[in-house]
């Protein structure tokens, strides 16, 4: 099994059906509106957020939580997974009733007990949801900054990309990076090349969420191979919203030809029936990597990781340790 790592998946999003259902039945609710047949309904990036957000409102206290993250790390985990770095939300834990601190708290206990079972290592990335608005994401900036949890190292920004002017949350991206915390930000995935553009221009991340509509525009693939910016790219995800109308038109292979760094991700993935092991496949049946090269997108994910060096150096020897000598490159 090809040793993985993931940079890009949202925990709310990583809830499955099954879950939900539960989930639902602890608090009395009816979920027949966005759960059918087992599965999520949504038909568009507009209802699909919708569902989320019912979905989400269901993890209402610090067990719900920790049973969440322990649920999704063991699994990915199982999957031949290292290394994983969760969006998490405090907007949403607080809508559904848990002070961000308590979140972060559970969130913290669940990568404990799938750290103890399996050996994976996780970490947070606060996220900031854009369409909620430059102040709501500022806020979830300062809750990062302040929050003190040793596993909190990074923050972003998801939500709806075509919201808003990308100016009015430079604030937001600069109390994180002054705070000392890793910086990614979803960009060029609904939004189309001129989103990434400003995103580099206007919070420095060191990696972008999605990224892959760059492609419309070849000076800015070329910025982003020379300056090392790490695409986290899902690919299933991307299909599944239509970003792109199937793998044979999925930009992946021109962007690693043109030298960018990209990881591969599940970003939510019951939504899109995916897994971290169905995005490797997919990068070796539609993409054409070898064994040798999806351990290579590894390894760029745990160098783009937001930890410290002695766990990076840890990480980058298991990797070594994990990977057959004939895969290797
Ligand atoms: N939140 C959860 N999944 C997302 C995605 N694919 N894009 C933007 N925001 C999200
Ligand atoms: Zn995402």
């Amino acid at each position: 099994m090809v040793p993985k790592a993931e940079l890009h998946c949202h925990i709310e999003g990583a809830a499955p059906p099954e879950l939900v259902e539960r989930q639902a039945q602890k608090y009395g609710k009816d979920i027949s509106a966005f759960v059918r047949d087992g599965a999520f309904v949504w038909h568009d990036f507009t209802s699909f957020l919708a569902t989320y957000d019912a979905a989400a409102g269901l993890f209402r206290t610090g067990e719900d939580y920790a049973l969440l993250a322990e649920h999704y790390l063991t699994g990915l985990a199982r999957e031949g997974a290292l290394y994983s770095e969760i969006f998490i939300s405090p907007d949403h834990a607080r809508t559904a009733g848990l002070p961000p601190a308590k979140y972060t708290d559970a969130l913290g206990e669940g990568i404990r007990r799938a750290k103890e079972k399996t050996g994976i290592e996780a970490r947070m990335i606060v996220t900031g949801i854009r369409h909620y608005g430059p102040e709501a994401v500022e806020a979830a900036a300062r809750f990062a900054a302040d929050c003190r949890h040793r596993l909190v190292t990074g923050f972003g920004m998801a939500g709806e990309e075509r919201f808003g002017d990308s100016r009015d949350y430079i604030r937001a991206f600069d109390i994180a990076r002054d705070a000392g915390l890793g910086i990614t930000v979803h960009a060029g995935e609904l939004a189309g090349w001129e989103s990434v553009a400003a995103a580099l221009d206007h919070y420095r991340p060191s990696r972008i969420g999605h990224g892959v509509r760059a492609i419309e525009n070849p000076d800015l693939v070329r910025k982003i191979a020379d300056e090392s910016v790490v695409l986290e790219v899902c690919p299933v995800s991307n299909v599944a919203l239509q970003v792109f109308p199937d793998f044979a038109h999925h930009p992946f292979p021109q962007l690693r030809t043109a030298g960018c760094r990209l990881t591969l991700n599940s970003d939510d993935p019951p939504y899109f029936a995916t897994s971290l092991a169905r995005e490797y496949e997919v990068a070796a049946q539609h993409f054409g990597l070898t064994e040798g090269e999806l351990a290579g997108i590894t390894r760029v994910a745990i160098e783009a990781a937001f930890v410290d060096e002695r766990t990076r150096a840890r990480l980058l020897a298991s990797l070594e340790q994990h990977t057959p000598d004939e895969t290797k490159l």
